[in-house]
């Protein structure tokens, strides 16, 4: 693959409209979830977040600790726009591969709840593991990982690069628990049948 994924190339999509996986606002799969949470003070990120409609969603039901993180300042700046009680130190623009869970503000101890939504098929297929790593880093302990996974070859040359359970299994069952792993029933229409709704649980690996 030639492309550099880099800050610039998935900015300039953004400014030249070529963003086709925005799906304009939150998904269902991820409404239904979210819908069911109880605790407004649990830590969520949103990584590789784009205009990021969830978490608006979130502050919008009165979460108080929503941080999302994008490379691309686009997005960030639009979500601060139609989102203006996000708070600017939980706009985390930078590389998701980097964040340090000790210099973000206010998080102690890790998130509670991280969610994905087309940034793990955005990512270089080679980066599958190290991201599986990244997110047991910024978790709790028990914390979850819970989203949506293409369940789709897609790809090879370009984003979105797909997968299927077994590969990505591979990458999360050394890690975290899992609570499920199973075709979604509540896909958006151009997704139906074609992705996993996930829910996995930071393993607790003690102390030995
Ligand atoms: C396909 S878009 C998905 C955006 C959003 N999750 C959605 O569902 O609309 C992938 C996003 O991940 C971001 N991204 C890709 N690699 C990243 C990285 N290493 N660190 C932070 N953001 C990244 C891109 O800038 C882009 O906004």
């Amino acid at each position: 693959m030639n492309l550099d994924l880099n800050a610039k190339y998935w900015n300039e999509r953004y400014l030249s409209d070529n963003f086709g996986w925005d799906a304009g606002s939150i998904t269902s799969p991820l409404k239904e979830y979210f819908d069911q949470l109880s605790n407004l003070s649990s830590f969520i990120l949103i990584p590789g977040a784009g205009n990021a409609y969830e978490a608006e969603y979130l502050i919008k039901k009165g979460f108080k600790n929503v941080y999302v993180c994008d490379f691309a300042p686009t997005p960030l700046r639009a979500l601060k726009k139609r989102c203006p009680a996000i708070k600017e130190e939980n706009l985390l623009l930078g590389d998701f591969f980097e964040l340090d869970p000790h210099q973000i503000p206010g998080l102690l101890g890790g998130f509670d709840l991280i969610v994905e939504q087309t940034f793990f098929c955005a990512i270089t297929p080679t980066l599958r593991k190290k991201y599986a790593e990244k997110m047991t880093q910024l978790l709790k302990p028990k914390g979850r990982l819970v989203g949506l996974l293409f369940d789709d070859p897609l790809n090879k040359d370009q984003p979105p690069f797909g997968g299927n359970k077994e590969e990505y299994l591979s990458y999360f069952v050394p890690l975290f628990d899992m609570k499920t792993f199973e075709r979604a029933h509540n896909s958006i229409k151009p997704r139906e049948g074609r992705e996993l709704f996930v829910n996995m649980q930071k393993r607790d690996m003690g102390n030995h």
